[in-house]
């Protein structure tokens, strides 16, 4: 495990008695949430947020600060100075080209590639021990082409990948089968996109797998195939209305993301669908793509291996080859 070798990350958890800090890169519709998601829920004691947009990032800040008196203890601070992320536990990019009706996230690839090999080096000059999380689109691309860019080690440089997918999915059985979406115990793996595959086979609803739903529950709720598709096809499709609605997807990504950097400062050792670089993983290699793995201070330990039909190992190839031949067109 290349976890244990790494010697430059501090030994503690942060938030164990010591200050924790986040930096969030990018003062958008996500950045921002993100921002203020922490500053809610109480996941770091200071956060940083940063834009090339002076006024912006400034503006966003102090708006976020005013509400402070009503929140966990802690800090936030905004500047268009890289140097506001000096030190920073953890640095979240959300900057990058923004999705417009219609796009899909792959077609931000050239111009979002084009930002980190601007920002990164900058960001890793002044927080060399933090673990990077890549948010902004298409970003497994950016994961795999970040990690090239930064020569950060592998397990402090993932990105945020189906995490929020996956919780889509969950909110979406939880409604149709009656319970909490806590009790549903389903992942989205692949591309965080058009691609992704939701792993059926694999899930659980409490203690009862999901593909015996119906008969286990007592329930006259099929969760039949069709249902199964319809519910696929919702978490891929949502994302495009909320961006058609509005413009953007900024709430449930903030929370997502505020939950990855908890997992990393508390040492959870929770098991998120996170974007890292597959070696052999069922047969797929040099590509990132989300997978469930265990994420704790020491960043992305465990890869876990769920079991897969047919179906879904074939839908998980063909996500890795379209995620691949993307960033192939961009020279990686
Ligand atoms: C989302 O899934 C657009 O990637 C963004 O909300």
């Amino acid at each position: 495990e290349p976890v244990e070798q790494d010697e430059s990350v501090s030994t503690s958890p942060a938030g164990h008695g010591r200050r924790s800090k986040v930096a969030v890169v990018g003062a958008g519709a996500v950045g921002s949430t993100l921002a203020y998601a922490c500053t809610l829920r109480g996941s770091a004691r200071e956060v940083a947020l940063f834009d090339q947009d002076d006024a912006k990032v400034r503006a966003q800040a102090l708006d976020i600060a005013h509400g402070i008196a009503f929140t966990p203890m802690g800090t936030v601070r905004g500047s268009s100075e890289v140097e506001v992320c000096a030190g920073a536990d953890i640095v979240v990019v959300t900057a990058g080209a923004k999705q417009k009706p219609g796009q899909s996230r792959l077609d931000l690839a050239g111009a979002t590639i084009d930002i980190m090999r601007d920002l990164l080096p900058r960001l890793v000059a002044v927080a060399p021990h933090a673990t990077y999380i890549m948010v902004a689109n298409p970003v497994d691309v950016v994961t795999y082409a970040g990690l090239r860019i930064s020569g950060i080690p592998a397990h402090r440089f993932f990105g945020s990948g189906t995490v929020l997918d996956t919780s889509r999915l969950r909110y979406l059985v939880a409604r149709e089968c009656g319970v909490a979406v806590q009790n549903v115990h389903a992942y989205i793996v692949g591309e965080h996109g058009d691609s992704e595959i939701p792993l059926w086979h694999s899930a659980m609803i409490g203690a009862v797998p999901l593909l015996e739903w119906a008969s286990r529950s007592g329930s006259d709720h099929v969760l039949d195939a069709a249902a199964r598709e319809a519910i696929a096809r919702d978490v891929v499709s949502s994302a495009y209305q909320i961006i058609a609605g509005k413009g953007a997807t900024n709430f449930a990504v903030g929370v997502a993301v505020a939950r990855i950097i908890e997992a990393v400062l508390r040492d959870e050792h929770r098991v998120l669908s996170v974007s890292t670089e597959l070696h052999d993983y069922l047969g797929i290699g040099d590509v990132c793509l989300s997978v469930p793995c265990v994420v704790g201070w020491r960043g992305v330990g465990r890869q876990l291996v769920p079991e897969v039909s047919a179906d879904e190992l074939e839908g998980l190839r063909a996500s890795a080859e379209q995620v691949r031949a993307v960033a192939r067109r961009f020279g990686l």
